[in-house]
């Protein structure tokens, strides 16, 4: 089985752009190279390039839309994202929801652009219906959790249990991650023995007075 990821969202927050961010990607591109764990960081749109850029860890988008060049203004064109320097996308976070036809579209543009795709979910059922469409990842994420500091690892770990069955039985090529409230190394240790492929989260990290000794933890007992 390979390393776990660790999947830092940096959403709007405001310790999570600009030099923030950089200062966030510095201490993830350290503790990567140190532990030898995977971290990738989805920045917001306007740090892509740079973050890309300046460090070695992939870098995801926050969304994207189901489009192929054209007449869409405002639209998040997968190439675009995919030129500026990411290699992979979240699609259908829980404050970015799509539709079913949305998110396969979704999905369908970051594969011929070749960025992973990562579909979140808020429940097993979600995530059978999605992993039908063949993502690269689901990530599992009970919406009331998010940002709460309460980890879905220890509250909830049976829609960990029940969405990696789900996943698995649709589709066993389809990794999975979790997130919500996911702030220690224990919280990711206990997602990983529930048999996810890593984690997603973001306040915990972003937020931290110390996000490179967040980190530090989080990898700690893998
Ligand atoms: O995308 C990750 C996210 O929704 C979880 O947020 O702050 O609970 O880690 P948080």
């Amino acid at each position: 089985m390979s390393s776990p990821l660790i999947l830092i969202n940096f959403k709007s927050y405001r310790e999570g752009f600009g030099h923030k961010a950089h200062k966030i990607a510095q201490s993830a591109e350290i503790v990567s190279q140190e532990s030898g764990i995977p971290i990738a960081l989805a920045p917001c749109y306007m740090d892509i390039h740079p973050i890309s850029h300046h460090y070695s860890l992939p870098v995801y988008a926050q969304h994207i839309d189901g489009i192929t060049p054209g007449a869409h203004t405002g639209g998040i064109l997968a190439e675009a994202v995919k030129e500026a320097g990411a290699t992979g996308t979240l699609i259908n976070h829980s404050e970015r929801r799509l539709t079913l036809a949305d998110i396969d579209a979704a999905v369908t543009a970051a594969r011929d652009a070749h960025l992973a795709s990562v579909v979140c979910t808020n429940n097993a059922a979600t995530s059978a219906a999605a992993a039908s469409l063949s993502p690269s990842y689901i990530a599992i994420e009970p919406p009331e959790l998010i940002g709460s500091g309460v980890s879905v690892s220890k509250t909830d770990p049976g829609i960990i249990e029940r969405t990696v069955e789900a996943v698995k039985s649709v589709n066993p090529d389809v990794r999975v991650l979790t997130g919500a409230g996911i702030s220690t190394g224990e919280c990711v240790k206990i997602a990983v023995e529930l048999g996810t492929d890593g984690v997603l989260l973001a306040s915990g990290v972003v937020k931290a007075e110390n996000p490179q000794k967040v980190l530090e933890d989080l990898v700690s007992l893998l």
